[in-house]
């Protein structure tokens, strides 16, 4: 019986790699329990799935829960950037002192587990006194220019130094921008990103507050849960670094996630998103990575990625479709 561990697991990514791990168990037959943490409840779903154990908290409540003895953890739990731009304290309690007791928690149980954990493309940035890349790759310096993205930077350090040291096989993951994001917007500064899809495609107005030529590496949800899944199940000689890999992106500018909206689902609906900028959120995005490269998770893994943003904003209709959500997530493509 295979033992994982999901923090954040009643999360966006989180509730949907446990849905995807739970699926592939059942198509080999094989042995899996897994147990999803998070300080809000989880899913109907998964709160009542019989494979699923739910423990509600916050990481700080977890210790002895980390140290119980996993085969395999994805560590997901995060507070957002926006959330830790204004609460400073939040964001060193929530991401570095959370992870520092998982991994802790995890070097006591002495079984040397796998762990995924989930970093960003939020450690590029420039530096005053360095441009950044572009493209962003699995070898540009990571200059983060918020708080959340200097904490991921230091748990993927010392995942890495866990990892070197025998405590546990560690693999960091820089997650791209996921989108679409179904359900409202999240206040986070990269939330109109899905809401320029989500939005015209319900019916409703969306407001784009940068201009059209901004760009920015994407990935689909379905993908990025691939790759997380991908990475957990590399074989540690496979992996030619212990340091964190860009997983794939599609790179794509605001103006060609309009034209693929504009293919999929018409002019009208496209015709509902309306410029309005907003000066705070374009100096935000002006120092993002316009574009990132993914060698390591290409070339070595063998990592497939979304073929195209217009493939994106397919699998959120038809994702939409099969959860029974298509009434009201996709009432714009009936007018
Ligand atoms: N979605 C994206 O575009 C994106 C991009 C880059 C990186 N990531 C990273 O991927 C991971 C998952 O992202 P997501 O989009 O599913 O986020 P999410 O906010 O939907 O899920 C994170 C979950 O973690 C839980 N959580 C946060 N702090 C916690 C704490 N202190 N204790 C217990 N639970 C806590 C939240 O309740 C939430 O359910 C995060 O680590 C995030 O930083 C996401």
């Amino acid at each position: 019986m295979t033992q994982i561990l999901i923090t954040g697991g009643g999360g966006f990514i989180g509730a949907r790699l446990a849905r995807a791990l739970l699926a592939d168990a059942a198509a080999r037959s094989a042995p899996l329990h897994l147990t999803l943490t998070d300080q809000y409840p989880l899913p109907h779903d998964l709160a009542a799935h019989p494979q699923v154990r739910g423990v509600i908290g916050p990481l700080a409540d977890q210790g002895d829960l980390f140290a119980s003895g996993f085969d395999q953890v994805y560590h997901l739990a995060s507070a957002v950037s926006g959330e830790c731009e204004a609460d400073f304290e939040l964001g060193l309690r929530s991401n570095l002192d959370g992870t520092r007791l998982l991994l802790e928690g995890l070097r006591r149980a002495g079984n040397g587990p796998r762990l995924v954990f989930s970093s960003s493309i939020a450690v590029y940035g420039p530096d005053p006194g360095l441009a950044m890349p572009d493209p962003v790759g699995d070898n540009s310096l990571p200059a983060p220019q918020t708080s959340y993205g200097t904490h991921k930077l230091m748990c993927e350090y010392l995942i890495a130094d866990y990892t070197r040291k025998g405590y546990l096989d560690g693999r960091s993951a820089r997650l791209m921008t996921v989108a679409v994001r179904p359900g409202k917007p999240n206040g986070a500064a990269s939330s109109f990103f899905s809401g320029i899809i989500r939005e015209p495609l319900a019916g409703q107005e969306a407001i784009l507050p940068v201009d059209l030529d901004v760009a920015h590496p994407v990935a689909s949800p379905t993908s990025t849960v691939a790759s997380l899944m991908g990475l957990m199940a590399a074989p540690r000689e496979a992996l030619p670094r212990r340091l964190a890999i860009n997983l794939p992106a599609v790179n794509v500018t605001v103006r060609q996630m309009l034209d693929a909206l504009e293919k999929v689902a018409g002019p009208k609906v496209r015709a509902r998103v309306r410029m309005q900028r907003d000066e705070r959120i374009a100096a935000i995005v002006a120092n993002w990575p316009r574009m990132a490269s993914s060698e390591t998770a290409r070339q070595v893994l063998g990592f497939a990625g979304d073929a195209s943003f217009e493939a994106i904003v397919r699998q959120y209709i038809d994702d939409m479709r099969a959860s029974g959500m298509a009434d009201t997530a996709l009432r714009g493509l009936q007018d």
